[in-house]
C-alpha cells in the first residue's frame, strides 16, 4: 500500500521561538521583578514605536483588546455609525456589536481583499465616526487615499493591523501614520508573546494616555485637577499601588465616559516581544521568499492570478492568498477538496464575509451587499501555507501539488 504523504498545514505558531526566548523569560522570572507592569512592558513598547515610526505604542493582552479600547478611545454608541470592511476579522466587530454601533459594510477589492477606497464615500453619514479597515493578510491597504477621505469628512481610520507586522505602505511602516493601528502578536502571527498579546498606536499623545489607563482598568471621562491634595487628614503617597496615581488626591471627576477592562501583556511575554521583534524583518525575509517562490509558480500556472500589491508597498506574508481565475468552470471548493485528499496540504481560506454571519444577517445585512468579496469568498479565494518554519521539501511539494492539480483540473 502506498504511504500517506505528510500533511502539510500551517504551522501552529507562525514564528519562531528558541534559546533567547528561553533565556529573556528566566531573566525576568530571576530578577524578581514583577510578573505584570515590569520594565520590559515599557521598554517593549519603546521599541516597538521604534520600529514603526511612531510615537506612542500601549502594549495589551490581544489585538482584539487594542481593537476594543480604539472603540472605547472614541467612545461609539449606539447613536454612532462606522464602516467596516466586509471581510474585518470578528474581533473589530465585537465590540461595536456590544455597543450597538451601526455598521456600514464596504466592497474590497477583488485583486487584494483589502477595503475598495472607492465604496466609502458613499457610505458616510453626518453619524460615521470611523472607518474600520484592515491589511488583509499583511497586504497593505490603499492607506492614504482612505485617510484623505477619513479626514475631509473629520472622521478616524483605525487599522486592523493584525497581519501587518513589518508590513510597508510606500516605504513607511504600517502605523508610522496612523491614527490608530491595532497589532496582534497570537500565536499565528509574524511574531508572539507567547501565544496572546497585542500593541496599540498612535502619534496622538492625548489617545495615547487614555489608552495606557483602558488598559488596566482606569476610567475615562471628564475630570478637572483640583487644590487639595490631602485626603481628610491623609497625605498623598509617593506611589499609589494599584491606582491612577493621584486620581484621589489630584482630581474631581465630572462624568464617565469609558471603564478600562484589565487588558495588560504580562513582563515574561513583553521580554519575549522583545527577542521577537529584533527577528521579525528575518522572519519576514523568509516569508517573503516562500511568497516569491508561489508566485512564481502561479505566474505559470493557467488559471491562477496572484495578489494585487500596491507600487512601493511591502507585504508582511502573513498570508498566502491568491486567486482561481476560470471564469466559473473549476469549483474553487473541489480544487481545495483535491489537494487536500490527493497531496495532504490542508487550505485555509480567511476571512468569512462578516455581513453573511448570523449576527450580521439578524441586523439586516446580506447576500448582495459585497459582490466582490462575495465572489472571491465562494469562488475564487485560495491560499496555501506560509511560515518561517517551512521546510524546502514542503515549499516544494505545495508548489508540486499545486501545479498539477490545475493540470489535472484543465485536462478533466
Ligand atoms: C485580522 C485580525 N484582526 C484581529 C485579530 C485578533 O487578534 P488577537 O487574537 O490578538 O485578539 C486577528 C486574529 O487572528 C486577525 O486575524
Amino acid at each position: 500500500m502506498k504511504e500517506a504523504s505528510p500533511k502539510i498545514e500551517e504551522y501552529p505558531v507562525g514564528s519562531i521561538l528558541g534559546q533567547e526566548e528561553l533565556d529573556a523569560i528566566k531573566r525576568v522570572i530571576e530578577s524578581g521583578q514583577p510578573l505584570t507592569r515590569g520594565p520590559e512592558v515599557e521598554l517593549f513598547e519603546k521599541e516597538f514605536a521604534e520600529y514603526c515610526n511612531v510615537k506612542h505604542a500601549v502594549a495589551v493582552s490581544s489585538c482584539g483588546a487594542a481593537l476594543h479600547i480604539a472603540m472605547q478611545i472614541l467612545n461609539l454608541t449606539d447613536k454612532d455609525e462606522v464602516i467596516c470592511q466586509g471581510n474585518s476579522f470578528w474581533a473589530a466587530y465585537a465590540p461595536l456589536l456590544e455597543r450597538n454601533v451601526t455598521i456600514k459594510v464596504a466592497d474590497v477589492d477583488p485583486d487584494s481583499l483589502n477595503i475598495d477606497a472607492d465604496k466609502i464615500e458613499s457610505l458616510i453619514t453626518e453619524k460615521t465616526k470611523a472607518i474600520y479597515i484592515t491589511h488583509h493578510g499583511g497586504n497593505p491597504a490603499d492607506i492614504v487615499p482612505i485617510r484623505e477621505i477619513a479626514h475631509r469628512h473629520g472622521i478616524v481610520v483605525i487599522e486592523d493591523a493584525a497581519h501587518a507586522l513589518g508590513a510597508e505602505y510606500k516605504g513607511k511602516k504600517i502605523g508610522s501614520d496612523s491614527d490608530i493601528a491595532c497589532f496582534s502578536f497570537s500565536t499565528l502571527k509574524n511574531i508572539t508573546t507567547l501565544g496572546e498579546g497585542g500593541m496599540i498606536v498612535s502619534n496622538r499623545r492625548e489617545w495615547h494616555e487614555i489608552a495606557q489607563g483602558l488598559r488596566t482598568n482606569f476610567p475615562y471621562g471628564e475630570r478637572i485637577k483640583r487644590q487639595a491634595s490631602n485626603l481628610g487628614d491623609y497625605p498623598k503617597p509617593k506611589s499609589v499601588a494599584f491606582m491612577h496615581p493621584g486620581d484621589a488626591w489630584d482630581y474631581e471627576w465630572k462624568s464617565i465616559m469609558e471603564v478600562g477592562k484589565t487588558y495588560r501583556m504580562s513582563t515574561p511575554q513583553a521580554a519575549v516581544g522583545r527577542v521577537q521583534l529584533k527577528k521579525l524583518d528575518r522572519f519576514n525575509s523568509i516569508r517573503e521568499n516562500i511568497a516569491n517562490r508561489y508566485n512564481d509558480a502561479i505566474d505559470n500556472i493557467k488559471g491562477l492570478r496572484k495578489v494585487k500589491i500596491l507600487p512601493g508597498c511591502k507585504h508582511a506574508w502573513h498570508l498566502f492568498t491568491f486567486f482561481l481565475d476560470y471564469g466559473g468552470e473549476i469549483n474553487r471548493n473541489d480544487l481545495v477538496k483535491y489537494i487536500e485528499e490527493k497531496y495532504n496540504i490542508h487550505i485555509v481560506i480567511r476571512f468569512w464575509p462578516m455581513h453573511l454571519g448570523g449576527i450580521m444577517r439578524m441586523r439586516g445585512h446580506g447576500m448582495g451587499e459585497c459582490p466582490n468579496l462575495e465572489r472571491a469568498w465562494f469562488n475564487e479565494q485560495l491560499s496555501l501555507p506560509i511560515s518561517p518554519q517551512m521546510r524546502e521539501w514542503e515549499i516544494k511539494r505545495v508548489i508540486d501539488a499545486l501545479t498539477e492539480t490545475m493540470e489535472d483540473f484543465r485536462n478533466r
